[in-house]
């Protein structure tokens, strides 16, 4: 596996693939690898002939200059993991290869980026999130690009700004990968202290309570929630939000009576998780769950 720097030699990489009419699958990352990315880079390895994995903390998505400073940095391990799994190319620019001198281009979506973790995180999140995915997808030129669905809103949002600016690219949501007790992988999951890595299992057992509710025969959300509510305040967790919304517009549901999408944010200590569970009135496999986040979203 070859690491890559520079826009020019990731371009002249593909070149001779793109004319032999090869499949280019990109992985975008921004590192400190976990089994969640490297799940995404084996699907990527499976179905297509050449895979690229960018590795790029961006740093324009970041609200807090903290978080950003803290963000774990593993190039070398990341690399050698990349390089197990086969992947071809890791692409990891510098900043200034991404955000040149004068840059003064945003790519926004609208509707979509203003709830959730746009209202908690501010605009600018999604903002930074769009402008920097339009543009790996740019210099890479992918047929397929992979995302988890543990970042649901985000998923969302790169399949509105593709389909709205036409961009040639398929959108494939994987499933979250998670720990035996249900926490979602995250590379912010090695900053939480043994206590808090403890109560951190109640997202999941939460986001499962509003499943149980709803398999049970609730369809209202408001006692749904209020299963969810429970679950977490035993672990003494007070979310930032809990939430049942629409999984093509993100807005809150009046009745559960299809498919739904629960999500929560929290603080545990000094780290913010957040997770998702698709929810639905009988249960779905996985692989069928992972096959509903890919359908195209509707108007927000
Ligand atoms: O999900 C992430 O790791 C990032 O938001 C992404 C998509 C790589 C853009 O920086």
């Amino acid at each position: 596996m070859k690491t890559i720097t520079t826009v020019a030699e990731i371009r002249a990489a593909l070149l001779e693939p793109k004319r032999a009419g090869q499949t280019i699958g990109l992985v975008p990352t921004m590192g400190a690898f976990h089994e969640g990315h490297l799940s995404l880079m084996r699907r990527a390895r499976a179905q297509c002939d050449v895979v690229v994995v960018s590795l790029f903390v961006n740093p324009s998505q970041f609200n807090d200059p903290a978080d950003l400073a803290a963000y774990p940095r593993e190039a070398e391990r990341d690399a050698s993991l990349a390089g197990a799994i086969g992947v071809d190319h890791l692409f990891a620019p510098a900043v200034e290869e991404v955000y040149p001198p004068g840059f003064a281009t945003t790519v926004a979506v609208a509707g979509l980026t203003e709830t959730l973790e746009g209202r908690h995180r501010g605009r600018a999140h999604f903002d930074g999130v769009s402008t920097v995915v339009t543009k790996l997808f740019n210099m890479v030129g992918p047929d397929v690009a992979y995302f988890g669905q543990k970042d649901a809103q985000q998923a969302l949002v790169i399949r509105r700004l593709v389909r709205d600016l036409d961009l040639p690219v398929r959108i494939e949501v994987c499933p979250t990968i998670r720990e035996p007790d249900g926490l979602a992988l995250s590379s912010r999951n090695a900053r939480l202290s043994p206590d808090d890595r403890a109560r951190a299992a109640a997202l999941h057992r939460a986001l499962d309570a509003v499943q149980q509710a709803v398999t049970a025969g609730e369809r209202d959300p408001a006692p749904a929630r209020l299963a969810a509510l429970a679950a977490l305040r035993a672990a003494q967790i007070e979310p930032e939000y809990f939430e049942l919304v629409s999984t093509h517009t993100l807005a809150p549901v009046e009745r559960i009576d299809g498919e739904v999408l629960a999500v929560v944010a929290a603080h545990l200590g000094a780290t913010r998780l957040i997770d998702n569970q698709l929810i639905h009135p009988s249960p779905i496999p996985d692989r069928e769950v992972a096959t509903l986040m890919t359908a195209a979203p509707t108007a927000a």
